[in-house]
């Protein structure tokens, strides 16, 4: 696990790409995505390697002086169910519980899936807009 710096982000680009372009979630991310300016975001995001390739990797950032953001997290398709995600959420949920009282995050209300997956790690729903249903987890 380690700290995605801008510069370990801008070396790697071609690997985030990749898992970006090998993953359901539409639309994909492209660099200006990654790159938009958000507080505090290179100092809350993580990326997860395996073998010392980017293996996934999970984009957080400030939104209140008590809360930080998930904005994305995403395992390459050739590492999913690893405990990778598990791995990720674990390390940044310690991350932020030093400055933040909550991480949030916003799902497709349609993929109960994720739902799922979201709840088991702590994260409670909390209202839905716009087809998407907004999340907490108190740290
Ligand atoms: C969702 C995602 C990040 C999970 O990554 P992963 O590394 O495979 O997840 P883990 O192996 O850590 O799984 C942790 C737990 O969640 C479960 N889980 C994982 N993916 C799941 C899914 N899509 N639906 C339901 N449960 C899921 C696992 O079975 C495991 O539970 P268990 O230990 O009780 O068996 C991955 O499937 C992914 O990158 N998807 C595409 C991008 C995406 O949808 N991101 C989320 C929105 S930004």
């Amino acid at each position: 696990m380690v700290k995605m710096t801008y510069n370990f982000f801008k070396f790697s680009f071609p690997t985030f790409e990749k898992i970006e372009q090998n993953s359901e979630l539409k639309p994909f991310w492209s660099y200006k995505d990654f790159v938009l300016d958000l507080p505090k975001k290179w100092d809350l995001s993580l990326a997860f390697l395996t073998k010392g390739v980017v293996a996934g990797f999970a984009i957080t950032s400030q939104k209140t002086p008590f809360c930080a953001h998930l904005h994305r997290i995403m395992i390459s398709p050739d590492w999913r169910q690893h405990g990778f995600a598990r791995s990720l959420l674990l390390a940044l949920k310690k991350l932020c519980k030093n400055q933040y009282h909550f991480l949030t995050l916003f799902v497709d209300s349609s993929n109960k899936m994720l739902h799922g997956f979201y709840q088991k790690e702590g994260f409670l729903p909390v209202r839905i807009e716009e087809q998407k249903t907004f999340m907490v987890c108190i740290l």
